[in-house]
């Protein structure tokens, strides 16, 4: 048999992911389904897909094919993970994927997809204020917003 570097033994990584992956073997209805769920999105419709499974079924391999298609088309795919770790700050997986974006976008494209929720979200994306500077405080304790985030 010959030698297939990347396979067997332990797999190159970069950034927490396989540099060479075995190709998806089955998982057609499930791709299918994810696929649909994401050309719906496609047309500015929200779409949420919860992928359930046993340790170790593949739920993080199909994810990965789905992000890996969908990158092919020029999507832009963000990641952001959660762990069961006791003290894991909330909205974690939120604050990896944006944080991710906001050091990639320039302050002026942020600010124009912000607008008037600049501030708002800069409490629990911190990253917003030193990308963008200082922001206008519309954001006060007792208001709505302020409920809902804390
Ligand atoms: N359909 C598949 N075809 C080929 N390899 C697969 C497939 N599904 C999973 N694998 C491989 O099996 C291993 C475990 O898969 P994966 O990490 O996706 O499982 P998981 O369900 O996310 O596990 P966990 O519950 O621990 O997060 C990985 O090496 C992955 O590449
Ligand atoms: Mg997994």
């Amino acid at each position: 048999m010959k030698h297939q570097p990347g396979f067997g033994g332990k797999q190159a990584m970069t950034q927490g992911q396989p540099l060479l992956e075995p190709v998806l073997v089955g998982r057609r209805r499930e791709l299918s389904s994810l696929w649909n769920q994401f050309e719906e999105s496609l047309t500015g419709q929200l779409r949420v897909a919860l992928v359930a499974g046993e340790p170790g079924i593949g739920k993080t391999r199909l994810v990965r094919e789905v992000a890996r298609r969908a990158e092919q088309m020029g999507v832009l795919v963000l990641y952001g993970g959660a762990s069961e770790a006791e003290g894991m700050p909330p909205y974690l997986p939120f604050l990896e994927a944006l944080g991710q974006y906001i050091r990639a976008t320039a302050p002026d494209a942020l600010r124009t997809q912000t607008g008037a929720m600049a501030s708002v979200l800069a409490t629990i994306l911190p990253e917003l204020s030193l990308r963008m500077g200082e922001l206008p405080i519309n954001y006060r304790r007792g208001s709505p917003w302020y409920e809902q985030l804390s």
